[in-house]
């Protein structure tokens, strides 16, 4: 399977998001960063924003759900027009209903883990979700440094998958860029979320187009 980049629009100019979404038309999905300010230190957005950006790309809509309670959303999102939910295991203490529960919504399921998160907290689900997402910073703010740390945890989720021969994706988010594709591919990486590093550079396009060269270098 080929490397896939999602620029997260938290990154992006919400004054003109429509053109900023037309800037990274090249992109594999985006990536949509809902935050709540108690699970994080920080408040985005909700559903009525997922919805408008839906109105203006085709592109897969990844949700990030970084909120406590995520079940109550879930639909909402998907009515937002969400393409997959990602929810952080911290915030579910029954993520196998959870991930089930996105299932039936018939979007795709992501399991989120924070930087401190054992690897072992979602061996049991891995089978029923389509991705899981290392969290390569501790969640809530964009263009914070990678921490190298998590190369390990990679590592260790990409020999489950393979070792059971799942399709599930392993993604990273948080300190993606040039400096740091290589190493989270090398590790196991499939799905690259950089917000920084696409919607801070001159030209978004071109900083994709550099790092799935920097990706297949790896
Ligand atoms: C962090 C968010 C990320 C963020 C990444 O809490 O989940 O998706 O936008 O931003 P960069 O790529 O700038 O670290
Ligand atoms: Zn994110």
């Amino acid at each position: 399977m080929g490397i896939r980049i999602a620029p997260s629009i938290l990154s992006a100019d919400f004054a003109n998001l429509a053109q900023e979404i037309g800037r990274v038309a090249e992109a594999d999905a985006l990536h949509l960063d809902v935050m709540d300010g108690h699970f994080v230190p920080n408040l985005t957005f909700g559903p009525p924003l997922v919805a408008a950006v839906r109105r203006v790309t085709n592109l897969p809509l990844d949700v990030h759900l970084m909120i406590e309670a995520p079940e109550r959303y879930l639909q909402r999102f998907v009515e937002a027009g969400a393409n997959s939910l990602t929810v952080h295991v911290e915030t579910c203490p029954h993520l196998h209903r959870t991930v089930h529960q996105i299932r039936e919504l018939g979007v795709g399921v992501g399991v989120a883990l924070n930087p401190a998160t054992p690897p072992t907290a979602i061996e049991y689900v891995l089978e029923a979700v389509d991705q899981v997402l290392v969290m390569t910073v501790n969640p809530g703010f964009g263009g914070q440094a990678f921490i190298p740390a998590m190369l390990a945890k990679i590592r260790r989720v990409r020999a489950w998958v393979e070792q059971r021969g799942l399709a599930v994706s392993v993604a990273v988010d948080g300190g993606i860029g040039p400096d740091t594709v290589r190493s989270v591919v090398a590790a196991g990486a499939d799905y690259l979320v950089a917000g920084a590093a696409v919607f801070g550079a001159p030209d978004p396009g071109a900083a994709m187009v550099r790092m799935r060269e920097l990706a297949r270098e790896s």
